[in-house]
């Protein structure tokens, strides 16, 4: 494919068939990405790859995890420090996540996107439990046949995101090359357990996120293109 071709094409994908992707272009598409520069060629990242039993145990066991602390967090407040206290099921992800609205500018482009995408999916704005439903979908990475776990080592600080964020496009764009679809997910960098008991992670290793890949199939939802800011917004003027 086109350089310029892949790069547009690229779009979150959320819906997959249940093709497999054999090991040999899921190898290819990994030595494609570490074609990526990183800081002083450090390449602090690692990745666990769950494919066939190990991705539909891992898909069950998060999807459960969501579902269980949903719950919780429905739960009147002394029920929910109980649960907090008691439950293994709270996410225990490496990283903090942004507890509420995001600052400024960022949540009115987080609604709009999302918004965009219920539309997409006949899912109306107040419907809570298809929303949750939507959600859950995250955790058993969309029916996609692989599920890719980041890790990165957090000595390298913030170089190792910036990393990890350059071999992930490389990633994408080498799986949209050769047909496949991925969506990036910040929804599995939410539980850590579950990935541990699969995978000898090592310990000095943190969990950012994960990927889904597979073969795109033709529901609606793939076709969702969410705009880009321009460039007056991307550009800072000089003074
Ligand atoms: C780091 C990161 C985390 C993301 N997390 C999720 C996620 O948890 N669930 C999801 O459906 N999409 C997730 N996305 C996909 C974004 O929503 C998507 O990239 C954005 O809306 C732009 O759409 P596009 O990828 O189709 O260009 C994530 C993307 C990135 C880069």
């Amino acid at each position: 494919m086109e350089f310029l071709d892949t790069l547009k094409q690229r779009r979150s994908i959320r819906s997959f068939s249940d093709k497999a992707v054999p090991q040999s272009v899921l190898d290819e598409l990994l030595n494609e990405a570490l074609e990526s520069p990183s800081s002083s060629n450090t390449q602090p990242y690692k990745l666990a790859v769950a494919t066939g039993n190990t991705c539909k145990a891992l898909g069950e066991e998060l999807v459960n995890k969501y579902h269980a602390a949903n719950k919780i967090s429905k739960q009147p407040l002394p029920l929910k420090l109980i649960s907090a206290a008691t439950s293994s099921d709270l996410p225990d992800s490496d990283f903090k996540p942004i507890l509420g609205k995001y600052p400024g500018i960022f949540q009115k482009r987080r609604v709009a996107t999302g918004m965009g995408l219920y539309e997409v999916l006949g899912i109306e704005r107040n419907d809570r439990k298809a929303r949750d439903e939507q959600m859950a979908k995250n955790f058993n990475f969309f029916n996609a046949p692989v599920a890719i776990f980041f890790f990165v080592h957090p000595g390298m600080k913030h170089t190792a995101l910036v990393d990890l964020g350059i071999f992930m496009q490389s990633l994408m764009l080498a799986a949209t090359n050769k047909g496949l679809g991925s969506c990036a997910q910040g929804a599995l960098g939410m539980w850590r357990s579950p990935i541990e008991k699969h995978f000898k992670i090592p310990k000095d290793y943190k969990l950012v996120c994960g990927l889904a890949l597979g073969y795109p199939d033709e529901h609606e939802v793939n076709q969702y293109r969410p705009g880009k800011i321009n460039l007056d917004e991307l550009l800072i003027p000089e003074k």
